[in-house]
């Protein structure tokens, strides 16, 4: 495989931006091909059985048709239900998950909640997930569901209906306060929930939200150092769509992504 092969990204839509943004920063040389699976969404919805099937062919599908040197599955809910099933690959793939420790180290009160989608919340393999942390048991760590949250941006509500995104996520952190009132502390464990960034800090100035944008974007980094890491030339950037290639243009030209974005066929 050469340095020139592509990066590939994927997500279930828009979600995947918010590791890309980062990964792009670390990596500007590289090629990458973003894959906005909108046929498929929401992931966070999906079946365990039926997220395997999805992301297996999705894998398969990127791996015949661009080669890539490394796949990223930009989702925190297929990374965390599925992934360990995922047949292997000539290239690696990274997954993204909880910044669990990161969150403890940020948090005052030791209460700390994982916004994740809804069937990831419900899921044992994040509670497996949040085993496998070594957390303290002086920490308290809340499952949250954020598949609400998650469609004010796919939808792109969160650009175009701001006061409706205003009332949806004040909904939500009052039930997350009614869960557990000293929360301190949210993981961002849905890559949607970046977008709604500026509402949070605007409607919860206090809250640590941590995001593992840069986490995964270190790993690639690390991934590829000496190894296959494209230096000579100008990276480039192709966006595939699976569907509604209209919804995600209006929402990406808005955030100041140029590139053409091409429809594809996904016949599974
Ligand atoms: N953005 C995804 C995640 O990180 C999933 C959103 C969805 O399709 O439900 O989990």
């Amino acid at each position: 495989m050469n340095s020139e092969n592509p990066i590939a990204i994927f997500d279930s839509g828009v979600g995947s931006l918010s590791i890309i943004k980062e990964i792009r920063n670390a990596l500007p040389r590289e090629n990458y091909i973003y894959l906005a699976d909108k046929k498929h969404f929401p992931y966070g919805k999906k079946t365990h059985t039926e997220l395997l099937r999805i992301v297996q062919n999705t894998i398969d599908y990127l791996s015949e048709n661009f080669k890539p040197k490394l796949i990223v599955l930009a989702s925190n809910t297929p990374s965390i239900q599925v992934l360990h099933e995922i047949e292997k690959t000539d290239a690696e793939i990274v997954g993204v998950f909880p910044p669990i420790g990161e969150a403890i180290t940020a948090s005052k009160t030791g209460h700390i909640a994982i916004l994740a989608t809804q069937n990831t919340v419900k899921s044992v393999e994040l509670e497996e997930y949040i085993q496998s942390q070594k957390v303290p048991s002086t920490v308290k760590i809340t499952k949250f569901n954020a598949s609400g949250m998650v469609e004010l941006v796919e939808t792109g509500d969160f650009l175009s209906n701001k006061e409706k995104s205003r009332q949806v996520i004040s909904e939500e952190f009052s039930r997350l306060d009614e869960i557990d009132s000293l929360v301190d502390t949210i993981t961002l464990s849905s890559t949607h929930l970046p977008f709604l960034n500026e509402y949070f800090t605007t409607m919860k100035p206090a809250l640590h939200l941590i995001d593992p944008a840069k986490i995964v974007a270190k790993k690639v980094t690390k991934l590829l150092e000496g190894n296959f890491q494209n230096t000579t030339q100008k990276g480039t950037l192709e966006i595939l769509v699976s569907q509604e290639k209209q919804s995600l243009e209006t929402i990406i030209r808005k955030l100041g992504i140029q590139e053409e974005i091409r429809e594809i066929c996904l016949d599974f």
